[in-house]
């Protein structure tokens, strides 16, 4: 195999020959430069040139990030029914025009009584008088029914007494069922205010409402049903009104009134 190595003018040396003459004609053999680093052939020299200054880094435009808004908490204005308080909820319950009842009301008749009481009583909804005095069970069958919780040995402070609507129906017509509807979160919120330990609901719209049943009130009366997820027992008895009217029937509601204590007897 051929050797080959470069002679000065690139060409090929065959076997060392240049080298032989030079050194025969005395002349000291010459090797191409090999280029070091950090030196430049002479040709490849240039003058030192300012250098350019790299182009300013430009931050990309970023959207303006505001502040995180201070949480301030929700308002009782527009707080879900179930997270009020007492006060927060009469004030809801006063400005409510949820349902049509609202246009004819004096006022509303928010309920009255013991916040820690043991018994709540539930009946309809605000006739004339409960309309003008804004409490319930002020009229003639308010009389009545403080006569039916005196005779258990109640007195009208000891319990608390609410109605399924909060304003009057016109002409005591009985509440249609969107205005029990929307009424229906005030009254689940003050039974869990309460919390009763019995429920007495007097009257076919107390009962059917609470119930969630269409069964009459004579087949609902005279035994012990339970209320909501807490299953709080809850007795039906008649309406004061309709008492009134049929005092016959008062035996069968003071044995409603009496089961209901011994419900509440066996509860403790
Ligand atoms: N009848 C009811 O059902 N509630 C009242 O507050 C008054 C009369």
């Amino acid at each position: 195999m051929r050797a080959q190595r470069e002679n000065a003018n690139g060409g090929d040396d065959v076997n060392g020959t240049r080298e032989r003459y030079l050194e025969a004609m005395g002349i000291q053999a010459w090797e191409r430069r090999v280029d070091l680093p950090g030196l430049r052939p002479e040709s490849a020299q240039v003058p030192d040139m300012p250098q350019a200054e790299p182009p300013p880094v430009v931050a990309e435009a970023q959207p303006p990030v505001s502040p995180p808004e201070p949480r301030l908490p929700e308002s009782a204005e527009t707080r879900s029914v179930a997270s009020l308080d007492w006060s927060e909820l009469k004030a809801r319950v006063a400005e409510c025009t949820l349902c049509e009842l609202h246009a004819g009301r004096t006022q509303t008749v928010f309920g009255v009584g013991a916040h820690d009481a043991d018994w709540m009583i539930i009946g309809e909804g605000p006739g004339a008088e409960e309309d003008r005095q804004g409490e319930p069970f002020v009229g003639r069958a308010g009389k009545l029914l403080n006569n039916m919780l005196r005779a258990l040995g109640l007195r009208r402070e000891a319990v608390y007494i609410a109605n399924i609507v909060k304003c009057r129906p016109p002409g005591n017509r009985d509440p249609k069922p969107e205005e029990a509807a929307a009424c229906r979160p005030y009254l689940e919120r003050q039974i869990a205010l309460v919390k009763p330990r019995l429920i007495l609901a007097v009257g076919r719209i107390a009962a059917q409402n609470l119930l969630d049943t269409d069964v009459a009130v004579g087949k609902l009366r005279g035994r012990a049903h339970r209320y909501g997820d807490a299953g709080i027992p809850l007795v039906v008895t008649y309406h004061p009104a309709y008492l009134l009217r049929s005092p016959e029937q008062k035996a069968r509601a003071w044995d409603d009134l009496c089961l209901a204590r011994a419900l509440l007897e066996e509860e403790a």
